[in-house]
Order: C-alpha cells, then structure tokens, then sequence
C-alpha cells in the first residue's frame, strides 16, 4: 500500500464504523498526516498518534464543510466515508428518513467533492475514495431511500470521476455488501468485519481498482447482478418478503 506512504488524507465519519477502520490501517501503512473528522469530535477514540488532527464536521453543513476544506489544504486523498441509514420501503417508509438519506449520503458527499475537488487538483496526482454500497445496483426495498441515495451517489460518483480525468485525480467507487458495522445492528447475516474491509478497499485502491466490493457478500451479489440485474432483483425481494414475514 505504498500509495498511502506519506500522504495526507482526510477522512468522514472516522469515529466509528468503516471509517474508525481507515484510520488505523492506514496509521499501519506509513500515512503522512490524516484529518479524522466526525460529527462530535469528544465521540472520536483516542488513536493515540501525532499524525491524527481532529476535525468537526457535519458534510450537510455548508459552514463546516467551508471551515475543514480550508484547514485542510494539503489533502491528496479525501476518503468519502460518512453515511446513514433510514428504514422504510417507498410506499409506507417516513419521508423525513429517506429525504436525510439523500442529504447526508447524496447531496452531502457532493458538497465534500465540489470543496475538495479544487485542493485535490492543485495537489495531483490525487485520489478521492467514495464509500457507496452493492445497494445502488439494485434496491433492498426495507431501506428503498437509502437505496436510491446510494444510486444517486454512485451516478455522482462516475459523472466527477470524468470531470477530474484530465486533472490528475483518480476517482473510486467502493460498493460494499453488508458490513459488521452499527449500520447492521441487530442483523443475524454473516457479515464482513470492518477492519478487514477497510485493508481490502486500500488494497484495491493501491492496485488502481476504480470500481471495487470489497466482501465477499458484496461480490456474490455483483455477480448475480452481472450475470442478470433481475437475479439480484429476485434475490433482494425474497430477502424483503422474508424480513416481512418474521
Ligand atoms: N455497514 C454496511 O453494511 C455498509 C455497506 C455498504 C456501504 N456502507 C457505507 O459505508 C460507510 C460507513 O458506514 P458504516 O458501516 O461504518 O456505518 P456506521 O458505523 O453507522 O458509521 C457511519 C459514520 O457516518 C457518520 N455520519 C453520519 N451522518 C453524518 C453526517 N451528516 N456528517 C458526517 N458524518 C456523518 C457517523 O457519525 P456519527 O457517529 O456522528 O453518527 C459515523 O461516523 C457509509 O457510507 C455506509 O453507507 C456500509
């Protein structure tokens, strides 16, 4: 992972979860400087290392985004990473949870791309790394508005990935499967540990992979989608039906 070595990198929602995992493997894997940032920064664990600067923010909100984007000029790498999650299928699920989905996972990881973009070109050759999910190639309809702002996320994510080709900036999609997480909480599937995955998606970015899952729940379910989009569809609506009857 001799991409990482050195570098300066700036990751969203590194408190907890995928993006906790960030920091620590690449803390392991010789990073220059990495800015954890998080909603709450008295929630962000004790990494215990100078080359951790903490940062508050909220990718919903434009003051703060401004506020990290200007503390953080030398970033080369920005790591997409804070996402959330509202239950609901499109016919029953609350509004208010499908529209925060769009905020955060859609509209807030544009407003990080559009303030970043910018600093990752004048520092090229640069990376921005998007956690998307396996959900945006077909929808789960018990999380249907996380679904379709996933969607949306991995439309944005290819649109930019054009924009920034002649600048120097490599942009990735990442679509996991389900991960150990408190995304999940709660679930009984045998799920991928977020340590793990988080060496797997670096691993895949070092080898200039631009679209990876990096699980093995998530890679099934790519290839039944790649062998046939209804196959995955049929399988998203037994596991939906399932869930409905428990
Ligand atoms: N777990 C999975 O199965 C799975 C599968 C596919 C893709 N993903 C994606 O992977 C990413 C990480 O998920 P995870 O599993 O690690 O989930 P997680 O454990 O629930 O962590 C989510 C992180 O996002 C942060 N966040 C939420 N809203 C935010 C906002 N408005 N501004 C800044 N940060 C915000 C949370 O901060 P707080 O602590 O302040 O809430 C937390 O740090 C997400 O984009 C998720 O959609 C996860």
């Amino acid at each position: 992972m001799q991409i990482f070595k050195d570098k300066t990198i700036l990751i969203t929602g590194a408190n907890r979860g995928i993006g906790r995992s960030f920091v620590e493997a690449l803390l392991n894997n010789g990073v220059g400087k990495i800015y954890a940032t998080c909603r709450d920064v008295n929630k962000m664990p004790t990494f215990n290392d100078d080359r951790i600067v903490h940062l508050a923010l909220d990718i919903t909100d434009d003051k703060q985004v401004a506020l990290v984007a200007s503390a953080a000029q030398d970033t080369e790498i920005l790591i997409n990473n804070a996402g959330t999650v509202n239950p609901g299928n499109i016919l029953e699920g609350g509004l208010l949870g499908m529209e925060n989905d769009l905020q955060v996972n859609y509209f807030g990881t544009i407003k990080m791309m559009r303030a970043f973009a910018p600093i990752l070109i004048r520092n090229k050759p640069s990376l921005m790394i998007n956690i998307i999910s396996i959900a945006a190639y077909s929808p789960l309809p018990s999380i249907a508005g996380y679904a379709a702002s996933k969607a949306a996320l991995f439309s944005a994510t290819q649109s930019v990935r054009i924009e920034l080709a002649k600048k120097d900036v490599s942009v990735y999609a990442v679509n996991p499967g389900a991960i150990d997480t408190d995304m999940n909480k709660g679930s009984d599937w045998k799920m991928a540990d977020p340590d793990r995955t988080a060496i797997k998606i670096l691993e895949n970015v070092s080898d200039g992979t631009l679209d990876s899952i990096p699980d093995e729940m998530g890679q099934g379910m790519y290839t039944t989608w790649r062998e046939e989009p209804a196959k995955l569809a049929k399988l998203f609506s037994d596991l939906y039906y399932s869930e409905n009857t428990k």
